[in-house]
């Protein structure tokens, strides 16, 4: 169906003929433009930003560009088409019809699914809204916003399953999510890693290659859904999800990019020496990428997970790309982890796979990462370097699950937790290091000019040149 852009909330889900959850929607509508007058991006809400907005949801062009100021964003509610007959793909209902409805037993916990991820949503915008502020080019701060305003609808795609298919709960729960902030000490937001404030750009470009590609693995979990309405809203998301990484994995290279310039031009890889210049030498570099990493793996939940093994079971969440796997049921096949001992050693864990659908979701994650990682690791090695990016151990630094309380290296060995206290000030980011990147964050708003730290992107955005004037500031 085409997206109605005539009505108040533009749509696909033909609200026009619900009048009930129309006006629900309608009542929250003002309550969210609040939310994001006060805690979206701070200082530009009367800046025109050339974004792009969903026009159609189907795969060729659903994209128009145009400048708009973010509060006149048409954020509405778009769902992809609607596949005629879909069956559930996966766990004890496999090969039935998908539900168009939420089935009573399983309310609460879709509810709470819904919520979950609906509540990262806002967060992130909370998260980066001073980062506008600090931002190294016309054509960052664009990219930036579009994050913004993308995640802004990816919260209203949440909002309207609640009130859609939640009754009074749902409204309430939407409410609620008006209600906590990220950082909040009183109301904070439901996840660790969505409490931490993102306030140099450094750590954007990893919260959106890392963070964000943890909600490109949630979606496609949820994408496979039985329940339709939340696998067609998500299947829609990550067709937005997408520019979001590649945000992040452009702005690492470019920071590669103006390092190894820089390395050249000193015929050094000295970290001092390469400070001294202004640009962020590679080493830094690894540990923001030990801290985003290690935190974002947490974001999986435990290997060993009886939730996970419900939610598969009842067909609430399935695994990234369900149809590729060929058996939907596992009920009769293991997975083998390695797990502690207990005694300082490490020994293999036989898991049934229905309790280990997290870290078979994990393992997708992972394989993604490496691939912008052996990218960058090219560009070194092109440029005559032998320095290589790694991601970290899976084990290494986690809160949650097996290797919670398991202090290891970021190889993964075992080690004391002295040896670990000690060496975390050398795997990651030290105060020293945030705040040498932070006195790097100097805004640079002339059109097509880049800030020291940082190369200028390859091209522009939708075949613009890289100095258009991408954010029109008044
Ligand atoms: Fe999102
Ligand atoms: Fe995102």
């Amino acid at each position: 169906m085409a997206i109605n852009y005539q009505e108040r909330i533009p749509n696909n889900v033909d609200l026009g003929n619900d009048r009930a959850l129309q006006r629900a929607l309608e009542h929250w509508q003002p309550r969210f433009l609040d939310w994001w007058q006060e805690l979206g991006p701070e200082g530009f809400q009367s800046a025109d930003v050339y974004l792009r907005t969903a026009t159609s949801v189907d795969a060729a062009g659903w994209a128009t560009f145009g400048k708009v100021k973010m509060p006149d964003y048409r954020w509405g509610i778009f769902l992809a088409d609607h596949e005629q007959d879909r069956m559930i793909g996966f766990g004890d209902e496999f090969g039935k019809p998908a539900w168009q409805r939420v089935p009573g037993e399983h309310r609460s916990t879709l509810r709470r699914l819904i919520v979950t991820q609906g509540d990262t949503e806002p967060a992130s915008v909370e998260q980066q809204r001073r980062l506008g502020l600090t931002c190294p080019s016309l054509y960052d701060l664009r990219n930036l916003f579009q994050v913004n305003v993308e995640e802004g609808r990816h919260f209203w795609a949440m909002v309207y399953l609640l009130h859609a298919y939640f009754g009074r709960d749902g409204r309430e729960e939407a409410e609620e999510l008006l209600h906590r902030h990220s950082g909040d000490v009183d109301n904070p937001r439901i996840l660790g890693t969505f409490n931490e404030p993102i306030d140099d750009w450094l750590s954007f470009f990893m919260f959106t290659y890392f963070t964000d590609r943890d909600g490109k693995y949630q979606l496609m979990s949820l994408a496979e859904s039985a329940f339709d309405p939340l696998a067609r809203t998500c299947r829609f998301m990550l067709t937005e999800e997408s520019h979001h990484m590649f945000v992040g994995e452009t702005g690492v290279t470019r920071i590669i990019r103006r390092a190894l310039e820089k390395m050249d031009e000193l015929k050094s890889d000295d970290p001092e020496l390469l400070r001294k210049h202004g640009v962020i030498d590679l080493p830094t570099l690894q540990r923001y990428v030990n801290f985003w990493f290690s935190s974002s793996l947490d974001l999986f939940g435990s290997e060993q997970s009886s939730n996970a093994a419900n939610y598969f079971a009842s067909g609430l969440k399935g695994r990234p790309d369900e149809p590729r796997f060929e058996d939907h049921n596992c009920t009769d096949t293991v997975e083998f982890m390695d797990v502690p001992d207990g005694n300082g050693g490490i020994t293999s864990a036989e898991v049934p796979t229905r309790n280990a659908i997290n870290e078979v979701t994990r393992d997708g994650y992972i394989r993604d990462c490496m691939v912008g990682v052996t990218r960058w690791n090219r560009a070194v090695k092109r440029a005559g370097h032998d320095f290589e990016l790694t991601l970290p151990s899976r084990r290494f630094r986690r809160s949650i699950g097996n290797w919670s309380g398991a202090p290891t290296d970021p190889e993964g060995n075992l080690i004391s937790r002295d040896a670990y206290e000690r060496g975390l000030d050398e795997w990651l980011p030290s105060e020293a290091d945030r705040a040498y990147v932070r006195s790097l964050m100097k805004q640079v708003i002339e059109p097509g000019k880049m800030a020291g730290w940082i190369a200028p992107p390859d091209r522009g955005i939708n075949n613009q040149p890289v100095d258009y004037e991408y954010v029109e500031l008044h």
